[in-house]
């Protein structure tokens, strides 16, 4: 049977498809690999393991051919697929939420707090550049994490995770907003449910968990920026959509929010759609951005290429998907 891996992954999980008896082919050069070549080198194959990057429609599902049973998306989020395509041509789309990426995106998301409340980047920039003339009692001045209140909007593994940590770890209040109330976490970390506006308004950092789906697009927008407090910071490692950068950057640029922490963006690799605003981000030192790689672990990326792997060798078997998108 015939595999098509869109770009070289981490080797966890390319050892167990050859393990297993495959062919399979690996796109060779490290970039997104283009349209036009993705519909010639699918064809004629039973699973393709993509990557975000790839738009995955059904020019690629026809392109490919009757035999394929099985796209394993390299990620937790899959929006570069169109599931209802797939589903009507009866290929099964499988996504990587392993334990470790649901750890190492939480971690990543703490990691933007801690960054953004201590100036870390700003810091780091300032010493480096010889622009440190000695200890001064107003250099720098950030803010507290412990005990202050982490709004969490979508409390799926990830989100789960973070509320864990954050709570074990730094005495946090946390409020959090989903499509429906999560009784282990208001048991267990005391995470108050409450509707997404009363979120905004009382959180003094707010964190995105949910995926990129029509309802969650520009779930945050202007409106709902001017409910933020002037001193909170906004966190995304979740899909660029889900925040209107635009609206954004008039929030930053009006000082209605304290800064941002991003992982993704719209339009990525750009940091926001209109150039004027990707530029104000990259010299804004309120914010701070980082190039998607909230699971970019040894650890998570291997767990992923595993996991895909693993997908792909079920549904080959004709046994169920073990993560199947839905
Ligand atoms: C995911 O898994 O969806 C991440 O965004 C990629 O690391």
């Amino acid at each position: 049977m015939k595999i098509f891996i869109t770009r070289r992954i981490p080797d966890a999980g390319i050892k167990l498809l050859k393990a297993a008896g495959y062919s399979v082919d690996i796109y060779k050069e490290d970039r997104v690999i283009p349209r036009k070549e993705l519909l010639k080198r699918v064809t004629g194959c039973d699973a393709i393991l993509s990557l975000l990057t790839d738009k995955i429609d059904d020019g690629v599902l026809k392109a490919a051919g009757p035999k394929l049973k099985v796209i394993a998306n390299y990620a937790v989020g899959f929006d570069n697929i169109d599931l209802s395509a797939a589903k009507k041509r009866g290929v099964i789309v499988t996504n990587t939420p392993a334990p470790e990426v649901s750890e190492t995106v939480a971690e990543h998301a703490i990691a933007l707090i801690f960054a953004l409340a201590h100036r870390i980047v700003e810091a780091d920039h300032i010493t480096r550049n010889n622009k440190y003339h000695g200890w001064d009692p107003n250099l720098l001045l950030g803010t507290d994490v412990i005990g202050k209140t982490v709004g969490v909007i979508g409390t799926g593994r990830i989100g789960a995770n973070l509320i864990r940590r954050l709570v074990d770890g730094f005495d946090i209040r946390i409020l959090y907003s989903d499509v429906q109330p999560n009784k282990e976490l208001e048991k267990k970390y005391h995470a108050t449910y409450v509707p997404l506006e009363k979120l905004l308004a009382q959180s003094d950092f707010v964190s995105l968990h949910v995926p990129l789906v029509p309802a969650t697009h520009h779930l945050i927008n202007a409106k709902r920026l001017q409910l933020m407090k002037k001193t909170a910071y906004l966190i995304n490692t979740a899909r660029g959509p889900v925040i209107d950068s635009h609206a954004l950057v008039q929030a930053l640029k009006a000082k209605r929010i304290a800064g941002a922490g991003l992982d993704v963006f719209e339009g990525e690799p750009q940091f926001a759609l209109k150039k004027q605003d990707s530029a104000y981000l990259q010299q804004a030192w309120n914010v701070i951005l980082t190039p998607h790689t909230a699971s970019a672990t040894i650890e998570a990326r291997q767990a992923m290429s595993k996991l895909a792997a693993d997908n792909i060798i079920a549904v080959l078997s004709e046994k169920p998907a073990l993560t199947p998108a839905r």
